[in-house]
C-alpha cells in the first residue's frame, strides 16, 4: 500500500499551509517542512484549531538558500524514515519565492532560481531511498510563459531588461 506520509516544503504559510491541512484531512501523516521553528507551530496549531485530530508535525531547519542546509535537512527526515521503516508516499515541492530583488546565495545561486528549483531538486536526490514509489508534485504558475531557454541559460548573473525574472525563469524549468 502506497505510503501516506506527505512532506510539504514551505508549509509556514499560504498555498503550503492549505495543502497540508487538506491532506491532513485526506488522512495523510502530514511533516510540515519549514524554516523557522515559530512558524511551523504557528502553522500546526492552525491547522489543529480547524482539525484537532490531523496528524500533522513540524520538520524544521530547512533553508532553502542553503544548499548544505537542504542536504543536512533531508539526511535527517531521511534517517528518521528509515528508522521506522517508512517512505515518503507524497513530497509537495512548495516553498518558494516571487519578485525578490536580485541577488546571490551564499552558493552562488540568484534567489529564485535556488529557492524555487535547485534546492528541491537537490531535496528530491537526497531523500531518493524513501522517496521510491512516492509522488513527487511542484507548485508553480503560468508566469513560466513570460521565459524561454535562451534566459534560463544565463541564471547566475541575469539582469534581464533591467527587471531580473528569475522567478518566471525557474518556473520554466520546473
Ligand atoms: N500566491 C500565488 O498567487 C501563486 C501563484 C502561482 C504559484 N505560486 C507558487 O506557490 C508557492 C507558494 O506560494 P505562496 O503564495 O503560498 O507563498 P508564501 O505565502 O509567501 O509562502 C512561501 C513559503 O515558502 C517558504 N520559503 C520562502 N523562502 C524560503 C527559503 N529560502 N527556505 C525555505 N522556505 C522558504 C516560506 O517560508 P517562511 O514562512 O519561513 O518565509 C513560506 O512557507 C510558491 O512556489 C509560489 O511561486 C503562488
Amino acid at each position: 500500500m502506497a505510503s501516506k506520509i506527505a512532506l510539504i516544503t514551505g508549509a509556514s504559510s499560504g498555498i503550503g499551509l492549505e495543502i497540508a491541512r487538506g491532506l491532513a484531512k485526506a488522512e495523510h501523516y502530514v511533516f510540515l517542512g519549514c524554516r523557522s521553528r515559530a512558524k511551523g507551530d504557528a502553522a500546526l496549531k492552525e491547522i489543529h484549531r480547524s482539525d484537532p485530530s490531523s496528524k500533522i508535525t513540524v520538520r524544521d531547519g530547512l533553508e532553502l538558500t542553503d544548499l548544505e542546509s537542504v542536504r543536512h535537512w533531508a539526511d535527517k527526515v531521511k534517517n528518521e524514515l528509515l528508522l521506522n521503516n517508512d517512505k515518503i508516499g507524497l513530497l509537495v515541492c512548495n516553498a518558494g519565492v516571487m519578485h525578490h530583488p536580485f541577488e546571490l546565495t551564499k552558493d552562488g545561486f540568484e534567489t529564485h532560481m535556488q529557492v524555487n528549483y535547485l534546492s528541491h531538486y537537490l531535496l528530491i536526490k537526497e531523500l531518493q531511498e524513501v522517496l521510491s514509489g512516492g509522488k513527487v508534485v511542484f507548485t508553480t504558475s503560468s508566469l513560466y510563459k513570460n521565459s524561454e531557454p535562451r534566459f534560463v541559460a544565463n541564471y547566475k548573473q541575469q539582469q534581464r531588461s533591467g527587471t531580473f525574472r528569475g522567478h518566471d525563469d525557474s518556473d520554466w524549468l520546473i
